[in-house]
């Protein structure tokens, strides 16, 4: 398997980290998921563009364009094979000696490579089931940080307990899921939390927003609180490896009657629609 280290493929045996990475010391970098299907990206260019404004947020400069690096991200697609899954991408700050603080001048580390999934088809139809926990992240979440800490051990929490998603509560009101945006339908109006320092303003929440428009489907972004997501007809998750999952169980509740609702289905059937227009074949 091909990785792309800075502006060359290499192999993924060849790749070497070095121990001084402030990526692998401290977190101290930014990442994306881009979806691949079929070996074509979906929306890459929203995802390139929120990783450079991450990457700007935390004062780190990429040594390449936007353009040069889809271009990069390109001949790693046509090094393939390459067919359902995700491409990941990380920038790190640099290497530099273990302090916390840093100087001018450390080269900032990109790599990218491919990592295989397949689409939740099963839990599409069926929906999942989520826990809910409290939101004790830092306050820029709109930064697609390298430190999940928080994120890990919820959604850790999430799966010994047998449930797919952790959805967080800040103050008593629901943020977003550990690696997803959450949504939910009352009076068929759909709600999902602002997209502010508080959230990742998913890619996949903001193709939605555009389909909701689309199909006259009334979407508010203002914040509910735990017991209203308790109390909702339908609740479901976004995210670029999820696409949309219903969600019809949390701490152990149904969400209305414990079937996927009818207008999350039709949100489902209209993201994969659009996909399809996008010429995605396989969906
Ligand atoms: C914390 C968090 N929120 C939301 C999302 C959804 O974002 P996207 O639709 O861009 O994948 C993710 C995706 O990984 C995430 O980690």
């Amino acid at each position: 398997m091909k990785v792309l280290v800075n502006d060359v493929l290499v192999e993924r045996s060849e790749v070497k980290v070095d121990i001084e990475d402030r990526g692998y010391q401290f977190g101290d970098g930014v990442y994306e998921v881009i979806r691949v299907y079929d070996g074509t990206p979906f929306a890459m260019e929203e995802h390139l563009e929120r990783f450079y404004r991450s990457a700007k947020e935390i004062e780190i400069e990429l040594s390449l364009t936007m353009e040069e690096l889809k271009g990069k991200l390109e001949e790693l697609f046509a090094a393939g094979p390459f067919h359902d899954g995700g491409i990941y991408v990380q920038l790190s700050r640099g290497v530099a000696p273990r302090k916390h603080q840093y100087e001018e001048g450390i080269k900032p580390q990109l790599i990218a490579y491919p990592v295989p999934s397949k689409r939740p088809e099963k839990e599409q139809q069926e929906g999942v089931s989520a826990i809910t926990a409290d939101d004790l992240r830092w306050l820029r979440c709109d930064i697609k940080s390298l430190n999940l800490l928080y994120n890990i051990m919820i959604k850790q929490r999430a799966y010994t307990s047998g449930a797919f998603e952790g959805i967080l509560i800040r103050d008593g009101y629901v943020t977003e899921g550990t690696s997803s945006n959450i949504f939910m339908i009352k009076d068929r109006t759909i709600y999902s939390h602002p997209a502010s320092n508080l959230i990742l303003n998913g890619i996949t929440r903001m193709k939605l927003a555009a389909l909701f428009a689309e199909n006259g489907w009334t979407f508010k972004e203002q914040a509910f609180t735990k017991e209203e997501l308790l109390q909702a007809d339908e609740v479901f998750m976004s995210s670029t490896t999820a696409e949309v999952v219903p969600i019809i169980r949390i701490d152990q509740q149904p969400v209305g009657d414990g079937t996927p609702g009818e207008l999350t289905k039709a949100v489902l059937q209209a993201f994969l629609q659009s996909l399809k227009e996008e010429r995605v074949p396989s969906v």
